[in-house]
């Protein structure tokens, strides 16, 4: 357990991006009410994804992290959670095809709420108002009413987070995520795309495996795992009054955990020395994860690392890298060396989507899909180089046809971009880029299994 600490020691410390409440006593009526809510995660399951993590820590496995930028209350329903749920299902199926290496899901899902902001206000046409935090902070309507923080939203998103884990939990146990079920997974507005196709090829194959080893006696009767799968939560560790409210002395091994999530993350701007962020994550047992771009030097990393896993548990840290599509490939080294030369444990995951936003012209926030592509390649080219795992990635992304970022086999060009551009912050993936993603991802990470094989021989 960490020393001197507790779940508000976070409050000593200087907290960035935390809104201002007018309200003192109706935010403590808030976290009150939240701290008599039942735990929306157990424990022993945030161990099991620490366990889950060691293995992609020392390369037998690979992780996929992916869903909104932020969840909104207006856009909560059954066919969203469905569609993305699916869309990572299909992106394990062609990543654990092509690698043979097992896929760990994570779901920026069921929690994923707060909203770090570049700027406090916004301003449109001469009108400052304060900035959207995320709607379990303020509004994303620009009027003076809507963007006061009001702390009832942090009920409202409990439950919307509790609802959503539910059905999570009954597709990937009840027989929705069945292997059997994986010509189903598919979108019907995707029948267009070539990566459909692609898709439906692997699908085939995997079905064909499913009844020889049926006929040899092994199906879902006989081993579970065919008709189920792992399937956990995450969201920044961002509005810390929610997260500690939320936080709960485990009764079987008396540590403390954010029982908000199974995995919690510290964004790029809140990851700062002695920030109250740091310190909050310091404390809990979840395996947590530390979004690092360009202004983090590699010393800085390690006194982080040595802050936030002194114990060096394999699957405690995962570093989140979004460095830019053209930046990637002059930074990393340095901190892949730093860490490996300290034997800090960590997976390495690639988040190539916040280096990547840029204004299109008709004045959209989007992301061209070939600087993403382009962020990944480097990844993997720079953990080849560096002899270490490219272990997982980061994307926002959603199950719906949405037109946020530019490019993919389906050109979505800037002038469409205002076709179907739904989200409530960054630009996300559509389903159909999501999984031409997952080929990419595949194809790179069959040819560093080639060369694992090549140099055991
Ligand atoms: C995010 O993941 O939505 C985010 C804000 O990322 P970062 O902290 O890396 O900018
Ligand atoms: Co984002």
């Amino acid at each position: 357990m960490a020393a001197n600490w507790a779940p508000d020691s976070w409050t000593k410390a200087e907290a960035r991006q935390l809104p201002d409440y007018p309200d003192a006593a109706a935010l403590a009526r808030a976290t009150d009410t939240l701290a008599t809510f039942p735990p929306l995660v157990f424990a022993g399951e945030a161990r099991n994804l620490t366990a889950e993590l060691a293995d992609v820590a020392a390369g037998k496995a690979f992780l996929l992290q992916g869903g909104d930028c932020a969840e909104s209350f207006a856009e909560h329903s059954a066919n969203n959670i469905r569609d993305t749920f699916r869309v990572i299902l299909q992106m394990a199926v062609v990543l654990t095809y092509a690698s043979k290496l097992p896929v760990v899901k994570l779901g920026r899902m069921a929690g994923q709420f707060a909203k770090p902001r570049s700027a406090p206000n916004e301003t449109i046409d001469g009108v400052e108002l304060p900035s959207y935090r995320g709607d379990n902070v303020n509004d994303i309507a620009f009027t003076p009413e809507s963007r006061i923080p009001d702390p009832q939203r942090m009920i409202r998103a409990y439950s919307q987070s509790a609802a959503t884990l539910n059905l999570l939990r009954a597709f990937a146990q009840g027989g929705y995520a069945n292997l059997h079920q994986v010509h189903r997974w598919t979108h019907d507005f995707m029948g267009r795309s070539p990566w459909s196709k692609k898709y439906a090829e692997t699908a085939d194959r995997i079905g064909e495996a499913l009844e020889f080893m049926a006929a040899c006696g092994i199906d879902p009767e006989t081993v579970p795992q065919l008709a189920q799968t792992h399937f956990y939560t995450s969201h920044e560790a961002l509005l810390l009054p929610f997260e500690e409210a939320l936080t709960r002395q485990d009764s079987l091994t008396g540590d403390w955990y954010d029982t908000s999530a199974h995995f919690l993350w510290i964004g790029d701007r809140t990851r700062f020395e002695g920030s109250a962020h740091v310190e909050f994550l310091r404390g809990i047992g979840n395996p947590i994860g530390v979004k690092c771009g360009p202004s983090l030097d590699p010393d800085a990393l390690l006194r982080m690392l040595d802050t936030l896993n002194p114990g060096r548990v394999p699957g405690r840290m995962t570093l989140i890298t979004r460095y830019g599509y053209d930046k990637i490939e002059a930074s990393l080294p340095k901190l892949v060396r730093a860490v490996t030369r300290e034997g800090h444990p960590v997976v390495w995951s690639c988040d190539p989507m916040h280096g990547n936003t840029v204004k299109a012209v008709t004045g959209y926030k989007t992301r061209p899909f070939d600087r993403i592509l382009a962020e990944v390649r480097g990844f993997f080219a720079v953990h080849r180089a560096e002899g270490t795992h490219a272990g997982g990635i980061h994307a926002e992304m959603t199950g719906q046809n949405v037109t946020e970022c530019t490019g993919g086999a389906i050109d979505v060009t800037e002038q469409s971009l205002a076709d179907r551009y739904h989200t409530h912050c960054d630009p996300r993936l559509n389903a159909g880029q999501s999984l031409e993603l997952a080929f990419l991802l595949a194809e790179m990470l069959n040819e560093e299994m080639a060369e694992r094989r090549k140099a055991a021989a």
